[in-house]
């Protein structure tokens, strides 16, 4: 039955990448997840690949579509443990020439989404116990990155929006943690260019990339009660990309 037998997941942007990684492994371990994933099209090649899996195509920046969709899992479930919210976008460019839609749309997915998700699933969490929320941010969250300001300020959004959850439902035994990864590869980090992967590198202590299964492994430990005292964190997974 494994470590999650029983336990209920909703993972955003799980159709591939790092969200995918964590859909598998939770998968693994017992869990039953239903993804929310904009991408219908991949998304529904997760419900073949993961036995019991579910998908929901939903755009987590609208708050309407994520009540609907998180009210489906519970009510199909009757019970809902975990929220990892994984998906993410990014819209570069230096601040000068960044075009508001760019900067809107990226606060919309990365940091209102997550709001919207956290706010649909905490009136369910709170009827289990040990219940978990992780979220994905960024070293860039911490460091910031230029050419990345709306990113940046999304991902450092999330960790105050999540110590401020996490000090809100503490009492209740529900945790929130985030994971700021480092330079992880996927299939967006396959189209830099070699020149922009070795700057990277060399500033990197541990010169590698880190793997999705990585980044997954340290969310699972953050849902579990392995880490049953950890709240309010923010666990960087960087390969020694300190900020
Ligand atoms: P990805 O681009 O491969 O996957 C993101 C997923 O989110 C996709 O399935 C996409 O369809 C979904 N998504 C995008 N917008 C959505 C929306 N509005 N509603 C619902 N789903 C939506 O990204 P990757 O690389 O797997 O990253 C996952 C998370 O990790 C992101 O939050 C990213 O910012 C963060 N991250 C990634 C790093 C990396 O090196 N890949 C480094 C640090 C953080």
């Amino acid at each position: 039955m494994g470590e999650f037998g029983n336990r209920v997941a909703v993972v955003t942007g799980g159709a591939r990448g790092i969200g995918k990684a964590i859909v598998r492994l939770l998968h693994q371990n017992g869990c039953a997840v239903t993804v929310l994933d904009s991408d219908k099209q991949t998304g529904k090649v997760l419900e073949k690949e993961f036995d019991g899996c579910r998908f929901l195509a939903a755009d987590i920046s609208d708050f309407a579509q994520v009540q609907k969709a998180v009210r489906a899992v519970y009510e199909k479930n009757g019970r809902l443990d975990f929220l990892v919210n994984n998906a993410g976008i990014t819209g570069d460019g230096l601040i000068v020439r960044m075009r508001e839609e760019d900067w809107d749309r990226v606060l919309a997915v990365n940091l209102k989404g997550a709001y919207n998700c956290i706010h649909a699933c905490l009136r369910y969490m709170l009827k289990c116990e040990n219940a978990a929320i992780v979220s994905i941010s960024s070293v860039v969250g911490e460091t910031g990155n230029a050419g990345q300001a709306n990113y940046a300020a999304s991902k450092a959004g999330l960790i105050g929006l999540s110590r401020s959850v996490a000090k809100e439902v503490g009492g209740r035994g529900i945790r929130v943690n985030v994971v700021a990864p480092g330079f992880i590869h996927t299939e967006m980090t396959d189209d830099l260019s070699d020149e922009i992967r070795a700057s990277y590198l060399a500033r990197l202590p541990m010169k590698r990339e880190g793997t999705v299964e990585e980044i997954a492994a340290v969310v699972s430990f953050l849902l579990s009660e392995r880490s049953s005292y950890i709240t309010g964190q923010v666990i960087g997974v960087n390969g020694g990309l300190y900020p």
